[in-house]
């Protein structure tokens, strides 16, 4: 996938980066791009598993550009590996101009997102036969 062409999917996640979400130098702070990326990745967690599930580790980070206020933000989630109560799960972040039609990669990383049972205890992501 190259890193000016948006993925031809629809995202699993998209918003628009407000003045509230910046750091004190006035681009995105990189902690909301880390959540929005963590919500993304949950909700397909929560979609394989059918139920709860929680974030137990974030491999590969990395930033490739700034947001800027005003870009729209879109979060492509897809699953990498499914285990026995852990999935993985790979997610790229899409920074989009409000006034262009092309888009940048800006973040990726893979989410470890383990299936929880009532007690908040790992348990299997598909039912055991
Ligand atoms: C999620 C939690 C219940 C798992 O409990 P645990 O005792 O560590 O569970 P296990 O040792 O049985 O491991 C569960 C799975 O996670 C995997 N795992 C454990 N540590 C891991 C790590 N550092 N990186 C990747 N996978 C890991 C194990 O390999 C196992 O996968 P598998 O069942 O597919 O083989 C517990 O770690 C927890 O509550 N963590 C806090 C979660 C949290 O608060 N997240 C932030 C908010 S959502």
């Amino acid at each position: 996938m190259s890193d000016e062409t948006m993925p031809d999917c629809s995202p699993t996640i998209r918003t628009i980066a407000m003045p509230a979400d910046t750091n004190p130098a006035g681009d995105i702070f990189g902690g909301w791009l880390m959540s929005q990326m963590d919500l993304a990745a949950g909700s397909i967690a929560s979609l394989t598993a059918r139920g709860r599930s929680a974030t137990i580790a974030v491999e590969g980070m990395k930033f490739h550009r700034p947001v800027k206020v005003g870009d729209e933000v879109s979060l492509y989630a897809e699953i990498e590996r499914i285990g026995r109560s852990s999935m993985d799960i790979h997610v790229e972040a899409w920074r989009r101009e409000r006034d262009s039609e092309t888009g940048q990669k800006v973040t990726e990383a893979t989410f470890t997102f383990v299936a929880l049972d009532e007690n908040g205890k790992a348990r299997p992501v598909k039912p055991e036969a």
